[in-house]
């Protein structure tokens, strides 16, 4: 599948249907999984497949009682082997080590996509009682869980904070309008909205710039597009 239809279409999926997941396609997920990047390629992830019914209802009710959870046929817990991580990295090490399974987890869940299987990323849970239902030694912990199965889901638009507003060059706050980086393709004849989203969070110096008549981002910005 297309990486950027890939990552419109992952939405979060809480209601699934009662059809199990071939084994082959959790494999495929897993792989995609460890290829994540890791701090000094340690690879600190390890994966538990959970397709018992019981324990699934259990590990739910451990997710401070999401019961959405049971209706997924598989739960995967991404475990954090930290000592591994902390041992080579003392200050950073543990951050290194959640960073590394987080990414393996958004691999996981981007290739579930691409397989046509739906996903939800449940970091709510008491962690000593889901390492007690997994039996997981002391040195290993559970980092999140990924409800897995199918689902009728229609994809949910996405609601997210448009980028020109988290995005900032060579410095916090400098948000000047770069005509390449805003992707006015897929706006349409709705420039003045794109003109609005990208000017309005200006820092204060720029807004006042603006109001001077200097450097005037919205017309350079209509320059652009009219070109
Ligand atoms: C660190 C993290 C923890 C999350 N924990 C939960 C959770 O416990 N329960 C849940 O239903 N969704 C959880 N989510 C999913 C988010 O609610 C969801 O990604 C967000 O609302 C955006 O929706 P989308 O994934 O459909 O774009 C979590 C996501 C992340 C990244």
């Amino acid at each position: 599948m297309d990486i950027e239809r890939c990552l419109v279409e992952k939405r979060s999926c809480k209601s699934y249907l009662d059809k199990s997941v071939p084994i082959e396609l959790i494999g495929e997920m897993l792989k995609a999984g460890t290829y994540a990047p890791s701090a000094g390629n340690l690879q600190n992830w390890q994966f538990i497949v959970v397709r018992d019914q019981e324990k699934r209802f259990a590990i739910a009710a451990a997710c401070h009682k999401q019961d959405w959870m049971r209706g997924a046929p598989v739960h995967i817990i991404v475990c954090n082997d930290i000592k591994k991580v902390t041992d080579m990295f003392s200050r950073k090490g543990k951050m290194y080590a959640t960073q590394a399974c987080a990414i393996a987890g958004q691999n996981i869940m981007l290739k579930a996509t691409d397989v046509g299987l739906y996903t939800c990323w449940v970091g709510s849970f008491d962690e000593y009682t889901v390492a007690k239902i997994l039996k997981l030694p002391d040195n290993i912990l559970p980092e999140m869980i990924i409800t897995v199965g199918y689902s009728d889901q229609i994809e949910q638009g996405m609601d997210r904070v448009p980028v020109e507003r988290v995005v900032f060059f060579d410095e916090y706050g400098k948000n000047v309008v770069e005509k390449s980086f805003f992707p006015l393709s897929k706006y349409g004849d709705n420039v003045a909205r794109v003109l609005e989203r990208a000017t309005s969070g200006s820092s204060s110096s720029q807004r006042q710039e603006s109001a001077t008549g200097q450097g005037k981002p919205l017309s350079r910005f209509k320059q652009w597009f009219k070109k």
